[in-house]
């Protein structure tokens, strides 16, 4: 039998499924990703990967598995770290989980829209660096969400869970996507659709949800931060990518946006360092599917789409 190879680690739930379904399984299970070196020699021989976004699976990984390489099963929603095209062409199928970290990850687009506009981390390093402070009138303003307007670009499952909370929270919510969302979403969201340009002139906070792909590489960068207002935000919880981290820090300091909330990073994990010193901008270490309940649905989903394929079924949910 040719094995399922897990190429990082992964809760233990995902590995009860593979080992239930009497699969051979050979899995990394160190804390640190596996090396460039190691996936290679891993991969040799599998019948289904089970990839995490830390992995490249590319062109080279693909031939150092083997032609017997029937599908690569992503724990994650996103699948830019694969060559999902490259897959296809060699029918290998691509898996993603979608739906289990819609929820989480809207939770930390909410918190970092409020963390960036009540300016909530610059606050706690004030208290943790043991700084004097003082209640005072105009010490520390943020700005309101209230009334404001939330640009979300790309309405997907995340998006318009993020739409969700902030609509609680007072906000409108405007929307560009390549299709059009359901009346019934436009209804429920009261949402307003824009191009993307009009609606990076006129939000107050932006929020990127949209896939990472050649499409969208650098979807916002001079141009587009030459667009917003002095007064708006940007909050990425996508992919890294998707922003000209460069250009950002450029805009950040010529003034034409007020700040950034940034869970994700252009060449991750290293973050540019024109934003490390700001206080304008807050910087979570992806932590967008973070929690032991979504994880561990995570690598259940994967790990069940490895299982349909590797016995000859129909995955879950594939991607090509
Ligand atoms: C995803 O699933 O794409 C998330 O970014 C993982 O945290």
């Amino acid at each position: 039998m040719t094995p399922v190879v897990v190429t990082g680690k992964i809760p233990q739930s995902g590995l009860d499924v593979l080992n239930k379904a009497g699969l051979k399984v050979e899995a990394w299970t160190n804390d640190e990703a596996i090396s460039r070196d190691e996936l290679l020699k891993a991969v040799g021989g599998a019948e289904v990967l089970v990839t995490l976004l830390t992995e490249k699976i590319d062109a080279e990984v693909l031939d150092a598995a083997g032609p017997q390489l029937k599908a690569v099963c992503n724990v994650a929603v996103g699948h830019n770290n694969i060559d999902v095209y490259g897959c296809t062409q060699r029918g290998i199928t691509v898996t993603n989980t979608p739906g289990v970290l819609t929820e989480s990850t809207a939770d930390i687009a909410l918190a970092l829209i409020l963390m960036v506009t009540r300016r909530l981390a610059e606050g706690e390093r004030v208290i943790r660096s043991a700084s004097p402070w003082q209640w005072g009138m105009d010490y520390m303003l943020g700005s309101s969400i209230q009334h404001k307007q939330l640009g979300i670009i790309g309405m997907g499952a995340i998006g318009a869970a993020t739409a969700r909370r902030a609509k609680a929270c007072g906000m409108s919510i405007a929307y560009t996507n390549r299709r059009p969302v359901s009346a019934e979403l436009e209804r429920e969201l009261e949402l307003t659709h824009m191009t993307l340009n009009d609606l990076l002139a006129s939000s107050d906070v932006v929020s990127i949800h949209c896939p990472s792909n050649d499409a969208t590489f650098h979807l916002l960068g001079e141009a587009q931060f030459a667009l917003m207002k002095e007064s708006a935000f940007l909050v990425n919880t996508a992919r890294g990518p998707i922003v000209d981290e460069a250009a950002l820090v450029a805009a950040l300091q010529k003034g034409e946006l007020a700040g950034a909330g940034l869970d994700v990073y252009e060449h991750e994990p290293v973050v540019h360092s024109g934003l490390l010193g700001r206080d304008d901008v807050v910087l979570l270490p992806h932590l967008g599917s973070a929690t032991q309940e979504t994880r561990s649905a995570m690598a259940t989903l994967a790990t069940r789409n490895a299982v349909a394929i590797a016995s000859g079924g129909v995955p879950l949910t594939p991607v090509n």
